[in-house]
């Protein structure tokens, strides 16, 4: 909002300046034109108009007035940008945390104990309600410099090994936002895709209460052994098993999202089975490496995580 009023202040003020030039051309062009029988033949320098070498008054007043002009600009420019570069955590605001990763991200509530990855849900925030409901971010990453930036939503805004930076979020309306990681951070920076989910109030309380229900430690299938006897377990963490890795997204509700390996494929069964059998096929050096499992354990492995809702 600040950007669009800076945008129109700017517009008005060099549409105003647009139109008193152009004015002045043309007034100078049609009362100034040369006249029939004006200027013809040679040595008529008598007809020439008087030429002025210099004038104090002129030369101060068309260097004072655009300096002026330049400095308002620049100052009512500077404060809006200060004021975008250092917001303040507004009141009611949702606390999210996103940690970047070769070429994931990583998503944490922590107030509601949710951890998730690649898609993220926020509530809308109608800015004319009583008390908006902004998500404020925290961003950070585990490897090397990532950039938060879904043009719909927020201008963006990098991801920092050590260090936090902050931004915050606004939808208005219900309905999805695509993102992008904007600083090349590897091979696979084109394919680390983001998602933005703005539910209704009672939408997002219903996603809120599905990501929070603790999973409980389910019987041990021949799929959750595979899981649990792979190396799956040293970078995932999956609630109710002995996975609690960080180093690769959560996968204890893996089912309720629309997309695998940040968004590069849809989460079917058959791009999930692909994606074990073959991380590379599906995104050429992603880290997850391919399991070399057999095809009982594969589709044992796939039928068990079809099961995490
Ligand atoms: Cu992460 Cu580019």
């Amino acid at each position: 909002m600040p950007i669009r009023h800076l945008a129109s202040f700017v517009f008005g003020v060099s549409g105003a300046i647009f139109a008193v030039v152009v004015s002045l051309i043309a007034i100078a062009v049609v009362r100034f034109r040369s006249r029939k029988g004006e200027g013809e033949g040679r040595g008529d320098a008598g007809r020439e108009p008087a030429q002025i070498y210099g004038s104090n008054r002129l030369e101060t007043a068309w260097t004072v007035v655009p300096m002026l002009i330049v400095l308002v600009l620049a100052l009512t420019g500077a404060r809006v940008v200060q004021a975008l570069q250092d917001p303040r955590r507004p009141a009611g605001a949702l606390d999210v945390t996103i940690v970047g990763h070769q070429w994931w991200w990583e998503i944490r509530y922590p107030s509601l104990g949710i951890v998730t990855a690649n898609e993220l849900h926020v509530p809308v925030s109608d800015p004319r309600a009583a008390s908006p409901t902004p998500t404020w971010l925290e961003l950070t990453s585990a490897d090397v410099v990532h950039s938060f930036w879904v043009p719909r939503l927020a201008g963006k805004t990098d991801l920092i090994p050590n260090r936090t930076n902050h931004a915050w979020i606004a939808p208005d309306a219900p309905g999805l936002y695509l993102g992008q990681c904007a600083e090349f951070c590897g091979t696979q920076h084109a394919k680390m895709l983001l998602r933005v989910y703005a539910h209704s109030r009672e939408d997002f309380d219903r996603w809120v209460k599905a990501q929070s229900e603790p999973r409980p430690p389910s019987a041990m299938t021949p799929g959750r052994r595979v899981f649990e006897s792979n190396g799956c377990v040293n970078c995932h963490a999956l609630g109710g098993t002995i996975a609690n890795g960080r180093y690769a997204p959560d996968l204890t509700h893996l089912m309720s999202r629309d997309t695998l390996a940040s968004g590069i494929v849809p989460n079917t069964p058959a791009n999930l089975r692909q994606w074990l059998q073959q991380p590379d096929a599906v995104k050429p050096g992603a880290h997850m490496p391919a399991m070399q499992l057999g095809d009982q354990d594969l589709d044992q492995l796939v039928a068990y995580l079809l099961t995490l809702q």
